[in-house]
């Protein structure tokens, strides 16, 4: 498939990755074009991105007399996706108030495609209530927001607003032209670690970072899924375009699950649900006496093996965290839930389980076929296992 994507540079230091992005996009395929604010200029030549691309590079509103009122419609109905990188403050305040002054602002607002941002600046700009006032107002339009990385900046402070590097930028231009596989599905995804308490301000959590999960939810918006993330206590940003419930326990967590259950396609749960919560949680903080302290414990619910009963035409998939026999212990939860596949790991393997990026997974199947994967990050497993769902929806 062609794809036209327009680059939209500001002027930030950061504008000399945008190169690298330009190259990287061109060589997958992709037709590139750019236009530079008069800023951008200052950090990169045009000339640059002239070469990368292929195409004459714009920044003048009124460069070509002949047809100034025509370029940025023209810019604008080229274009299938826009990705402004990197993008200022500035760039920002203009796009969310419809402020078209120059030749990249006129465009974005002449332009009705999808849109992906990726500002960059000094953390106290980025943080600030008028610049997260301006992404909200951005995002509530349906415009994608690269969230910017941590890490040393130009201006010589450490903290929140690099560009993400141009390998991640592609990989979110890439997601955005992902096929839709899951187009028309509803599916709900559990993550995280349910909250049990023991008193007002204790709990028995987990070491879930509901990391895996996110990048299910994720990867089941990018294939055009309807998502619901039901998710416990976790570590990471939940991501956009999607209905995000928070629970803290696992009764709390069973509620929300059935309460979505009837109209899902495919529940995915990843969620590292406590397997007991105490009996009787104490009203008042539990204040130290004895040497020591007992806690029962009561049995929860399993909500997955309930789900394996209550199941229609439902897929159900399952996680199984294991340190020994992954297989066997996997399989047998396979068959106890009422799964269609389940996903086993072995926790204790270097680059897999609780707090990494990466995981080693093997899906198993009703039928009994195993598929082992090498290390990956939870995010290339993640659409694993969002094609093998939509492949069981007969999406694929
Ligand atoms: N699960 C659930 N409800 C629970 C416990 C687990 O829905 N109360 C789900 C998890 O989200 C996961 C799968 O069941 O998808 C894990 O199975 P489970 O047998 O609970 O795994 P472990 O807790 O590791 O069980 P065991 O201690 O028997 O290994």
């Amino acid at each position: 498939m062609q794809r036209n994507i327009l680059i939209g540079v500001t002027g930030g230091i950061a504008a000399y990755k945008v190169v690298e992005v330009a190259s990287r996009l061109k060589k997958s395929g992709a037709n590139v074009k750019v236009i530079m604010t008069k800023h951008a200029v200052e950090f990169v030549s045009p000339r640059t991105f002239q070469e990368i691309t292929g195409n004459a590079v714009s920044v003048e509103m009124f460069a070509d007399a002949a047809n100034f009122n025509v370029a940025h419609i023209s810019l604008a109905n080229w274009a299938d996706l826009m990705l402004i990188a990197p993008a200022t403050a500035n760039f920002l305040a203009k796009a969310a108030h419809g402020i078209a002054d120059d030749l990249l602002t006129t465009t974005v607002l002449a332009f009705d495609g999808q849109i992906l941002i990726a500002p960059a600046m000094n953390t106290k700009m980025f943080d600030n209530p008028a610049t997260q006032a301006n992404l909200s107002i951005l995002k509530a339009r349906g415009v994608k927001i690269l969230e910017p990385a941590t890490g040393e900046l130009a201006c010589g402070t450490s903290g929140k607003g690099r560009l993400p590097e141009p390998v991640e930028i592609c990989a979110e231009v890439e997601k955005i032209f992902a096929p839709k596989i899951l187009s028309g599905k509803k599916i709900l995804v559990t993550a995280g670690g349910t909250v049990e308490p023991i008193d007002p301000v204790r709990y028995i959590g987990n070491r879930s970072s509901g990391r895996m999960g996110y990048e299910i939810a994720k990867a089941a918006v990018n294939a055009g899924a309807d998502v619901v993330l039901v998710s416990g206590k976790a570590d990471v940003e939940p991501p956009s375009g999607l209905k995000f419930v928070k629970v803290e326990s696992a009764l709390e967590m069973r509620e929300a699950v059935l309460s979505e259950f009837a109209t899902v396609d495919a529940v995915i749960m990843s969620a590292a649900v406590a397997d007991y919560r105490v009996k009787s949680p104490a009203a008042q903080k539990i204040k130290k006496s004895a040497d020591t302290l007992t806690l029962e414990l009561i049995k929860n619910p399993d909500i997955l093996r309930e789900l394996g009963t209550l199941k229609k035409s439902q897929i159900l998939v399952g996680f199984a965290a294991e340190t020994q026999n992954i297989l066997d212990y996997a399989n047998k939860k396979l068959v106890e839930k009422n799964l269609d596949f389940i996903v086993a790991n072995d926790v204790t393997a270097e680059g897999a389980g609780f707090g990494v990026a990466t995981n080693i997974a093997s899906i198993i199947r009703r039928n009994g076929s195993v598929e082992n994967f090498p290390k990956m990050s939870k995010a290339a497993l993640a659409e694993k296992i969002i094609e093998r769902t939509a492949n069981l929806l007969g999406k694929l």
